[in-house]
């Protein structure tokens, strides 16, 4: 596991060159202060709590949750861009976010087929808000241009820790699975992590499509300390779960 840009640069090597506002901002952010989540002792923390069979199903419903909150998040804040392209990415966005809450319960029942009934299987996947590719959002509340972008940053390091996450969890949960449903298993991380690819993409794209090379310096040393306190905080206590939704 390599620092948080060199992990964004080889998923997307050509985002350097093609995003130099939003590169220079992330690079610039994380040589001033790496955050924990890009650090190879978050890996050991995740590895040594892995062993514990029960924490790695509880954190798959919690990021189930975790996925399912972020999608209904999206979902208001899709209703907040006055832009109607910016607002119909967003929308998808949240869509794809809510087929992940499902994804989550789904790589449960592969990892500990023998645990759950198919009634709380099911129950499970009642976690996700359920959005479909078709649904409507209605622009209700249109936010300033510098909320939005501030509201894109943060999407933008959500998504690369969650990227990390997937990561860490997908040799682990490889190895605990049934051999008969491991394929499926790596399938769907594949497909989870090609979304979260994506989703790191499209919001380094409409960061710099705002050419306000400062603000967004600014804005991501800002958001990048404050996810790196909240995840060292969780890392340091009882919820050590939630560092690694
Ligand atoms: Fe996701
Ligand atoms: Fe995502």
């Amino acid at each position: 596991m390599g620092s948080v840009s060199t992990i964004v640069g080889d998923f997307l090597p050509g985002l350097p060159g093609s995003h130099p506002q939003y590169w220079r901002a992330l690079t610039a952010a994380c040589d001033q202060a790496e955050p924990p989540f890009g650090q190879a002792g978050y890996g050991e923390l995740f590895r040594r709590e892995a062993m514990d069979l029960d924490w790695l199903a509880r954190l798959l419903i919690l990021n189930a949750q975790k996925e399912a909150d972020g999608s209904r998040q999206l979902w208001a804040f899709a209703g907040r861009i006055a832009d109607p392209d910016c607002r119909e990415q967003v929308r998808a966005h949240a869509v794809d976010e809510s087929r992940h809450a499902s994804f989550y319960i789904s790589l449960l029942q592969l990892a500990f087929p023998q645990s759950f009934t198919p009634e709380e299987v099911e129950a499970l996947h009642g976690i996700s808000p359920g959005f479909k590719a078709g649904d409507a959002v209605d622009l209700t509340d249109p936010s300033d241009d510098d909320l939005v972008l501030d509201e894109l940053i943060q999407m933008n390091i959500g998504e690369i820790r969650t990227l990390i996450n997937q990561l860490l969890m997908r040799p682990v949960l490889s190895l605990v699975c049934p051999d008969q449903n491991a394929a499926r298993l790596l399938r769907l991380f594949d497909s989870l992590s090609n979304d979260e690819v994506r989703h790191i993409a499209y919001t380094a794209d409409l960061i710099e499509s705002r050419g306000k090379a400062e603000r967004t310096a600014e804005l991501m040393r800002l958001r990048l300390d404050e996810f790196s306190d909240i995840t060292r905080r969780e890392l340091g206590g009882a919820q050590i779960e939630a560092a690694f939704d």
